[in-house]
């Protein structure tokens, strides 16, 4: 199958085949919400005891998606035939979803597709993308990407779900021309209930692997952000040094239940901006005096994380300091 433009071929044709390396907690996930929304999913792990664990996972879960969408019925007398019918409507949804997923840790094959005799197999045909979901280390997912780029079709898709590395140093495992087909697709724990999906380009990723990228994730229901391809992307650059702080847990989920943004408007700007220029002060002395161990005390804090913000900055001279003025960096009703 040479000569296809893959490029336009992902456009063309909507992603219906997936391929998901690693069955742990991340890939078995991503497997069960792919299912769920129709596609057919191939999961693959090097470790068959790793993928009866997933099958347990994927069980338990779509038994609890399944009980929400046909709930018991509200009356403990009703009749049988009604308890009969949830049971058949929840087995619909389950067998549904176990008809789409195939377990396997034949590398090869999961790539390519089965053929002859499994011919009418749903997942016979090559698959269109590739998730990555193995352990978090550069040289074993540059070699998984390496072994699979020679077994996938040209306008195969390659993503992978890594949380801290640089997508494009994993693209480095890959030939050139399959680079513009390579981004990042990070779910978040645990899948089938996470809204979020961070969606990762590095500089060689074409538009049309972009959207194909974005498409997927609309068509599994979830809310797709753009990322471009930094150290932690979105949340996690904010959320790993906020959870390397100890002893925080009563103190943020009693104080801050909200998103950033909502919570400075709610704040106020100018307050928000009190806090970090006090704080970069406190920071700028404790760098400048050896012997204040008090000052270096209370200034203990990454210098980054007080840099100023252009964006706070400029909302607060433009006196739009949140909802007590109507505006921050949304408008509010008063
Ligand atoms: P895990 O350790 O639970 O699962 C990894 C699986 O990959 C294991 O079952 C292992 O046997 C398998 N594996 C290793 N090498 C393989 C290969 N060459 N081919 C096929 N399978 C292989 O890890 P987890 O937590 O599921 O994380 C996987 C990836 O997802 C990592 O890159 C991680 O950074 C990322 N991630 C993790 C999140 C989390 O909350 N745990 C959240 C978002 C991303």
């Amino acid at each position: 199958s040479s000569g296809n433009d893959g490029a336009a071929m992902a456009k063309a044709t909507p992603i219906e085949r997936i391929t998901i390396f690693g069955g742990g907690l991340m890939g078995a996930g991503i497997a069960q919400s792919a299912a769920q929304y129709g596609f057919k999913v191939t999961l693959c792990d090097v470790s068959s005891k790793a993928l009866d664990n997933a099958r347990d996972i994927i069980s338990r879960s779509i038994a609890r998606v399944a009980k929400r969408a046909y709930p018991d019925p509200h009356s403990s007398s009703a009749p049988e035939h009604e308890r009969k019918r949830v049971e058949d409507q929840r087995r619909v949804l389950v067998e549904g979803v176990w008809g789409r997923i195939k377990l396997t840790t034949d590398t090869e094959g999961a790539v390519r597709g089965s053929s002859g005799a499994e011919s009418t197999d749903l997942h016979s045909e090559p698959t269109q993308l590739v998730i990555e979901a193995i352990v978090e280390d550069l040289q074993i997912k540059r070699a998984l990407f390496q072994r699979v780029d020679e077994f996938a079709v040209d306008g195969c898709i390659f993503a992978t779900n890594t949380s801290s590395l640089s997508v494009a140093d994993i693209a480095e495992g890959v030939r050139e021309s399959r680079r513009a087909r390579f981004g990042g697709l990070h779910f978040f724990n645990r899948t089938p209930q996470m809204k979020l999906v961070e969606v990762i380009r590095t500089d060689q990723t074409s538009e049309e692997t972009f959207q194909a990228l974005l498409d997927v994730c609309a068509r599994m229901k979830k809310k797709a952000v753009k990322c471009k391809d930094t150290p932690g992307f979105i949340v996690n650059r904010l959320l790993v040094p906020y959870m390397a702080e100890a002893d925080i847990d009563i103190a943020m989920k009693l104080g801050a239940a909200m998103g950033p943004i909502e919570l400075t408007d709610f704040v106020g700007l100018d307050t928000t901006k009190h806090i970090l220029d006090g704080w970069r002060e406190k920071l700028k002395a404790a760098q400048s005096s050896v012997e204040n161990t008090e000052t270096q005390k209370t200034a203990n804090l990454p210098a980054a994380l007080v840099e100023p913000s252009p964006m706070l900055e400029k909302l607060v001279k433009e006196g739009k300091l949140g909802h007590k003025t109507g505006e921050g960096f949304l408008k509010h009703r008063k």
